[in-house]
């Protein structure tokens, strides 16, 4: 399975993970680098790992509490956690968080996909107003059909009703969906649940020993198209 770029036939609408997919989360610590200094790394990877432990554990005790909520509360551990006290830094990082960079190859690609046809959304934890935030500050809303947030469903990421979410809304057979996450949890998920799932692998993780099995892995979403066949209809 392993960077195989094998064609996946018979995909017709192309479904992607926010942030760390898309959006690097890690532009946000990066804006604040002077501040932050020689913690600027860890305090990414503490953040973004709260972040989704939230995420799991308030789901397991049904505790749902959004996810710019849960965005918060995990910085807030962060910053006490590496012992960073400097003031205004926790809204200044909230702040970046609405405005992250994108991963170089995401326009290009998506508007490969719309070129072709494909039928593109997001399907993420992030808030409606999160989202909207992120697509509006990248200049990319006019590359989606849709754009998923978990609050539909109330209940976050990996709970079968957020990929169902998809299907419903795309109106596509989730065989016929093309799931594109970093995560590999969230990878295995979507597989799990009967979607392809094309595990974007930019982090150098293991795969899970979870249910599913993504269909191919690769390092950026840079080889997408060709994944999908679409490699003459190149713009
Ligand atoms: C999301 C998180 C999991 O966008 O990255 O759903």
């Amino acid at each position: 399975m392993m960077f195989s770029m094998e064609m996946l036939p018979g995909i017709k609408a192309c479904v992607f993970d926010a942030y760390g997919t898309l959006f690097d989360f890690a532009t946000a610590t990066a804006a604040c680098r002077d501040e932050l200094g020689d913690k600027m790394a860890s305090l990414s990877a503490v953040w973004r790992d709260k972040q989704l432990q939230y995420t799991w554990l308030r789901t397991l005790q049904g505790e749902h509490a959004d996810f710019w909520q849960v965005t918060g509360d995990a910085l807030d551990y962060a910053l006490e956690a590496l012992e960073i006290s400097r003031p205004g830094l926790r809204s200044k990082l909230l702040d970046l968080y609405l405005k992250l960079g994108t991963f170089p190859e995401v326009t290009g690609v998506l508007r490969r996909l719309k070129a072709a046809g494909m039928k593109t959304a997001i399907l993420s934890n992030g808030t409606p107003h999160m989202l909207k935030a992120a697509v509006d500050h990248a200049g990319i809303a006019g590359l989606f059909d849709e754009v998923l947030s978990v609050e539909e469903v109330g209940v976050f990421k990996t709970h079968p009703k957020v990929y169902q979410l998809a299907v419903d809304r795309l109106g596509v057979g989730r065989e016929s969906i093309s799931f594109q996450s970093s995560n590999a949890w969230d990878a295995h998920a979507a597989s799990a649940f009967g979607m392809r799932v094309v595990w974007c692998n930019r982090y150098g993780q293991r795969r899970e020993r979870l249910p599913g099995m993504p269909d191919r892995e690769v390092r950026t979403l840079g080889s997408l198209p060709e994944i999908l066949g679409l490699q003459s209809m190149r713009v």
